[in-house]
């Protein structure tokens, strides 16, 4: 198994996102291994988890070495709505995925959260926000084989290795992401959602999809400048994505 311990990780860090950097075998989530006291760009890695947490309450699993889990402390000023970082989060998270399979432009963001490759989900993204502070969860299915997925009764799933046929290096890919990851959110506070609005919608898995959401029933017609999807003349701020296959 590779390893994502702090000797072989932070060599590779290029920025000051994974400084400090805190690492366990095992943890009940890396967003609770985080330590919410830490500069901005702390970062909390396991190599497996007990209680990995997914949006709306699910679970996210990966048997332990698998996979990329991975929390980065944030501390944005007041004002912006702190959802958007999950779009940002993700958008890190797809450029990490397609370059590490050398498949340009090949990932997509499918709001608000999910990084699709070939129409199945490799990667998740949780922003959790406390009094302003924000732990930005990610989880990118790297190394598990086909048997070794969640299976996932909402949408198909995979990993880079189901995609490639290939295993990949996890201490890469984690630096590649927290170098990629600031990047956007250094955009996304100088400019806004507007600073990677292109970026956005030129990966817009839903859009053009027949969907439901909260209730609310068409074609998805892209994501807005707050970062809401928009449906049926709707503006929608979260909720759970159905759509047609
Ligand atoms: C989703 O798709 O619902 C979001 C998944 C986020 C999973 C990551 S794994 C690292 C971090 N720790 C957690 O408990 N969750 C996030």
């Amino acid at each position: 198994m590779d390893s994502l311990s702090p000797e072989v990780v932070e060599p590779l860090l290029t920025g000051r996102f994974g400084r400090p950097y805190v690492y366990a075998e095992q943890c009940e989530s890396t967003q609770t291994l985080l330590d919410r006291s830490g500069p901005e760009g702390s970062v909390a890695v396991a190599d497996e988890q007990t209680g990995g947490r997914g949006r709306l309450g699910r679970a996210w699993e990966a048997p332990a070495g698998t996979s990329i889990l991975c929390s980065v402390l944030l501390r944005p000023p007041p004002g912006p709505d702190l959802a958007q970082l999950s779009l940002v989060g993700g958008l890190a998270a797809a450029e990490t995925v397609e370059e590490e399979l050398g498949l340009w432009r090949s990932s997509q963001i499918k709001w608000p959260n999910d990084v699709m490759i070939n129409r199945r989900k490799v990667a998740g993204v949780l922003a959790e926000a406390r009094e302003g502070i924000v732990a930005l969860g990610t989880g990118i299915n790297v190394n598990q084989t086909r048997d070794q997925l969640p299976r996932d009764a909402r949408q198909p799933v995979a990993s880079l290795r189901t995609t490639d046929g290939r295993e990949h290096d996890r201490a890469v890919l984690l630096a590649d992401l927290l170098a990629r990851l600031e990047r956007f959110y250094t955009a996304w506070l100088e400019g806004g959602l507007d600073a990677v609005f292109g970026d956005l919608g030129s990966r817009d898995f839903l859009r053009g999809r027949r969907i439901t959401v909260d209730g609310v029933e068409g074609v998805a017609e892209g994501i807005d400048r707050e970062g809401r999807l928009l449906v049926a003349g709707r503006a929608i701020d979260s909720g759970e994505v159905g759509y047609e296959r």
